[in-house]
């Protein structure tokens, strides 16, 4: 029990310093299996993507479950960081392919693009692969696209 508390307030310590005099959140309630390494297996950059209009309201579906599912623990839809930074503007700032990858090729972005990087630095926090298929990938960028004011 000890350690586990020990553990709890060394992530709470990173939490408290990622990102600065920005206004954060709670501490979320991470799920510890979250945080050990996992192989990447749909590791194929991405470097073409279609972009729909209007929306692919289905699409947006399946994006806003899996991130009730898999991302929000750590992602707020708002400008707010919680662990990893808020999603709002994020369509404007980033290319598509962009988060395509770094939601499919999380390790190859880490280790690779700068500005995938310079956020570690930030966050101190690496994101986890969270295993998620392409049209999965694809529907959380419909999802961001939609809460970004797209329609
Ligand atoms: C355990 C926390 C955690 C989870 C769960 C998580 N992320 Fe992240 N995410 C981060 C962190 C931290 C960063 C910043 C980069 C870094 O430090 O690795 C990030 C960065 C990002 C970025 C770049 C944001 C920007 O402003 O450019 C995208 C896109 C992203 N994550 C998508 C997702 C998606 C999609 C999911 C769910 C399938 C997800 N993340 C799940 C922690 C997480």
């Amino acid at each position: 029990m000890k350690k586990r508390n020990l553990f709890l307030w060394m992530l709470a310590f990173i939490l408290w310093n990622c990102g600065g005099a920005e206004k954060r959140a709670d501490t979320p309630e991470t799920d510890d299996s979250v945080l050990l390494e996992q192989e990447e297996v749909h590791g194929t950059k991405v470097s073409k993507v279609e972009l729909s209009n209007p929306l692919d309201q289905a699409m947006v579906k399946t994006g806003e479950a899996v991130y009730d599912m898999k991302c929000s623990s750590c992602h707020r839809l708002t400008d707010e960081r919680l662990v990893g930074p808020g999603w709002a503007g994020v369509t404007q700032k980033r290319e598509p392919e962009w988060i395509i990858n770094m939601i499919t090729n999380v390790d190859m972005m880490l280790d690779t693009d700068p500005e995938a990087q310079k956020m570690l630095e930030e966050c101190l926090v690496r994101m986890p692969n969270q295993n998620v298929e392409a049209a999965d990938a694809r529907g959380i960028l419909e999802f961001m696209r939609k809460n970004d004011g797209e329609n």
